[in-house]
This record gives structure tokens, C-alpha cells and sequence, in this order.
């Protein structure tokens, strides 16, 4: 099993469509068993599948203890002809800010490494829980639920537009991340993802910058900006199935291939 958290504290780069783009992706394409985490109180990844959080299932009782990991009722089908799975969440997961802020001790700081490890312990068992990949959707900011999934997943990519980028705002965002783990940024981020590409926009030079420094990689695959990724979204549906020919569709898969191959070998890391 491989985990991996999807974090920029920049708004609307695209990490929620990289999550659900990759989660079929690798459901769909290549017949993985994937585990969505939205870690997003926006709960913009559960609309995108359409899935609530009731009593007792979301990210929030993940944190605040209030659910065993008992996967049969705690995870909800993401997608129902692909095995896809989701944990999701509301607004209401602030109140797991809430309570970290106020040493609530219902809060459970490791609880995403409680939760993979639960999962690894049954992975020999021939269930549906035994997931290939867990995609971690943060939201756009420091929360002490980014920093569990920052901590405990095996990898980091960061989405970034080129429209946005800052050198100060990626420093902090690769600092926060450092800070976060004790096993050192090279073995951590699997790389910068430039995501809504779009030839001679790039007025800051971005892809080069990034290109050239050491401390992070970045992805080969570049996200074009495509016009179809906004009404798949709209629809629910994977990218792929709405529009299998778009520029992003084909980015898409092109970044889960390079991801596959580049992590592949690794499988086992945090085992
Ligand atoms: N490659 C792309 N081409 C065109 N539009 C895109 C692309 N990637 C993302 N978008 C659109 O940009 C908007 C922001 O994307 P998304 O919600 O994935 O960002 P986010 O980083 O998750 O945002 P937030 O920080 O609010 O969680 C959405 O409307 C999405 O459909
Ligand atoms: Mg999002």
C-alpha cells in the first residue's frame, strides 16, 4: 500500500481534481483499490462523489476517536463500478481544529497513521479493504489534520499553477512539509505537479525554475488546462470516462504512469 497526501497551502490549484483524477485513474486503468481521504472540511471531494458524511464515518470521527476503524461501515463507495472508496468529510471536520487547539484529548493526532496501519495489518487478508493506494485531499491550509496526513503519508505531491507561483510561497510550503517529517524532503515529496499549464502563460518561468532546483523534484507530466476538467466536476464524473481524449485526461494518466513507475518499487517503504 502506498499513501499520499495532496497539499499546497495555495487555494484552487488542483488538488482535489489530482486526487479524484488519480483515484480512477488507478481504479479504473489499471484495476488498483484505491482509498480516498477528504481531509478537507470544504468537503469539495465528497460532492465530487456524491458521498455525505453521516453519523460516524467522516475524516472528523477519524480524528476525534469516535469510530473504530471498522471499515465495512466507517467507508462509504465512492464509485460504484470502480474500487473506489471514500472517507468523507463537511465543515465539520473544523472541529477537529477545534479540539487540537484545545488539547481535547479525543483528538488523535496519529490517527491516519493508526488508520494505515490498521489497513497494512489486514493487507495479506483477501478483502476489499486491502487498498493499493490511499490519496489524501488536504485543504489550502496548515491544520493540524494537513500536518497528521503531511507526517504519516509515504509521499507528498504539490499541485501549483503557474499563475500563482511565488518563490517565497513555495519556500514556506516545502519548510512546512520539512518540518512536518522526520525522514527528510528528498524521500518525501514525490514531486511539484504544474497542474492548468497553458504555453506562454507562464510569465514567471516556473516550469524552469522548478526544473532546475535540487531540493524537490518535479514531475515530468504537466497538467494542461483543459475545459472539460471544470464540467466533469460538475458531473461527478472520473475525467477519464467524461472525456477520454482532453489534454487533462491524457496528462492525467501520463502522471499516475510516471508515478507508478517512479514509486512502484517501493511499495513496502513504511511497512
Ligand atoms: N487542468 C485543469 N484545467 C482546467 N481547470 C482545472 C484544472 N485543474 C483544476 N481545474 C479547476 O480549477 C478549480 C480548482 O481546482 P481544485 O478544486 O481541484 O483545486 P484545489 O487546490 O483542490 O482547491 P482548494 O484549495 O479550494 O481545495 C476547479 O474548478 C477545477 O475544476
Ligand atoms: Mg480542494
Amino acid at each position: 500500500m502506498r499513501t499520499t497526501a495532496i497539499f499546497n497551502h495555495k487555494g484552487g490549484v488542483g488538488k482535489t481534481t489530482t486526487a479524484s483524477a488519480m483515484a480512477d485513474i488507478l481504479a479504473i486503468d489499471y484495476g488498483k483499490r484505491v482509498l480516498l481521504i477528504d481531509a478537507d472540511p470544504q468537503g469539495n471531494l465528497s460532492t465530487f462523489y456524491g458521498v455525505e458524511p453521516d453519523e460516524g464515518n467522516s475524516t472528523l470521527d477519524l480524528f476525534m476517536g469516535t469510530h473504530e476503524p471498522v471499515y465495512s461501515d466507517w467507508i462509504s463507495a465512492a464509485r460504484p463500478d470502480a474500487p473506489v472508496d471514500i472517507i468523507p468529510s463537511d465543515t465539520g471536520l473544523v472541529q477537529a481544529e477545534v479540539a487540537a487547539l484545545k488539547e481535547d484529548s479525543r483528538f488523535n493526532r496519529h490517527a491516519m497513521a493508526d488508520l494505515f496501519r490498521a489497513i497494512r495489518e489486514d493487507a495479506d487478508a483477501d478483502n476489499q479493504f486491502a487498498y493499493d493506494y490511499v490519496l489524501i485531499d488536504c485543504s489550502p491550509a496548515f491544520t493540524q489534520v494537513s500536518l497528521a496526513a503531511l507526517r504519516d503519508a509515504d509521499d507528498i505531491i504539490i499541485p501549483v499553477t503557474t499563475d500563482l507561483f511565488s518563490t517565497a510561497g513555495m519556500a514556506t510550503v516545502l519548510q512546512q512539509i520539512m518540518g512536518a517529517r522526520d525522514d527528510g524532503l528528498q524521500s518525501s515529496v514525490a514531486g511539484v505537479l504544474v497542474n492548468m499549464y497553458k504555453r506562454g502563460e507562464d510569465q514567471n518561468g516556473l516550469l524552469a525554475y522548478l526544473r532546475n532546483q535540487k531540493a524537490v523534484a518535479t514531475f515530468e507530466t504537466v497538467i494542461h488546462k483543459s475545459d472539460k476538467v471544470v464540467p466533469a466536476g460538475t458531473h461527478g464524473d472520473p475525467l477519464i470516462k467524461f472525456s477520454p481524449r482532453c489534454a487533462a485526461s491524457r496528462d492525467y494518466r501520463a502522471l499516475v504512469a510516471e508515478y507508478v513507475a517512479q514509486r512502484g518499487g517501493h511499495h513496502n517503504a513504511k511497512a
